[in-house]
């Protein structure tokens, strides 16, 4: 049975789509099975898996709108595979899922959805949008665990205060499983006295806030960016470089947590 883990973070540009991707594929390196859900309407995650949903191909908004038709469909069918992942697409009809869903159990749609496919994976990452709408409660409320990546700046403190939370309340009402794995440090620049000074303020701001943060801390580098550019994972591109070797060693630390 899958262990599925939600990359959330209310903060835009915190690395939690190249944190999502890169972990998929260090965990399938590892020989794991993997599925990567895309709830973001942006869809970075499923294009930066080079997967394009030609039209008429199911999915994630197709699945969800079947279930609350009462017709649910085999989430199976809109599974993509992207080299070693699958991928569940994404769509920008995300958009809208806030007022478009809105009878009693909204927060379950998505864990419904994902259930017939939890015991073909080993894992189910869910990459979520920078915001706290359904897209995202409904990732949380599907979740085992969940990673708040976070780029060491100052604003983290009161992104990591609120997505607390925000995981409290989904797990008094939706999820009593969910668990925060822990804060992840992202993009981090090492270089200055200042940016280190940020990195160990952001594993303060988790501490103070009873959580973990993940031992690795993952390094700032160009060839992340030129990999987005290409339309490419970081580790399919350049599986050398420093921030690809942190992400499988954060898939070390994961798989550590969860077994
Ligand atoms: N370790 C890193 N080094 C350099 N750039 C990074 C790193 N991690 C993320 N980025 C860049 O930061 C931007 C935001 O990352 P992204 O994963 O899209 O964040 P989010 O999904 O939280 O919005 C992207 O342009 C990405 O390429
Ligand atoms: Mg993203």
């Amino acid at each position: 049975m899958a262990t599925t883990i939600c990359f959330a973070n209310q903060k835009g540009g915190v690395a939690k789509t190249t944190s999502c991707v890169n972990t998929a594929f260090a965990l399938a390196e590892a020989g794991r099975r993997v599925l990567v859900v895309d709830m973001d309407p942006q869809t970075n995650a499923t294009q930066g898996l080079g997967v394009q949903t030609s039209e008429g191909h199911p999915t994630v908004i197709d699945l969800l709108r079947a279930l609350a038709k009462d017709r649910p469909e085999d989430p199976a069918a809109a599974v993509v595979a992207a080299g070693p992942v699958d991928v569940l697409p994404g769509s920008v009809e995300l958009f809208g899922s806030d007022s478009e869903f809105t009878d009693l159990g909204k927060e379950h749609m998505l864990s419904e959805v994902l259930a017939p496919l939890r015991a073909s994976y080993d894992y189910v990452l869910i990459d979520t949008p920078p915001n706290l709408g359904w897209n995202v409660v409904n990732a949380l409320t599907a979740t085992d665990l969940v990673v708040i990546p976070s780029s060491p700046t100052y604003w983290s403190n009161e992104a990591i205060v609120k997505l607390q939370r925000t995981i409290a309340t989904v797990r008094r009402y939706s999820n009593p499983r969910i668990e925060v794995a822990g804060v992840l440090v992202t993009d981090a620049e090492q270089r200055t006295t200042s940016a280190k000074a940020n990195i160990g303020l952001v594993q303060r701001i988790a501490d103070k806030c009873g959580i973990e943060a993940f031992d690795v801390v993952i390094p700032h580098a160009v060839a992340v960016r030129d990999s987005v550019d290409a339309g490419r994972p970081l580790l399919a591109r350049s599986p050398l470089s420093k921030p690809a070797i942190a992400y499988r060693m954060f898939a070390e630390e994961i798989e550590r947590k969860v077994a």
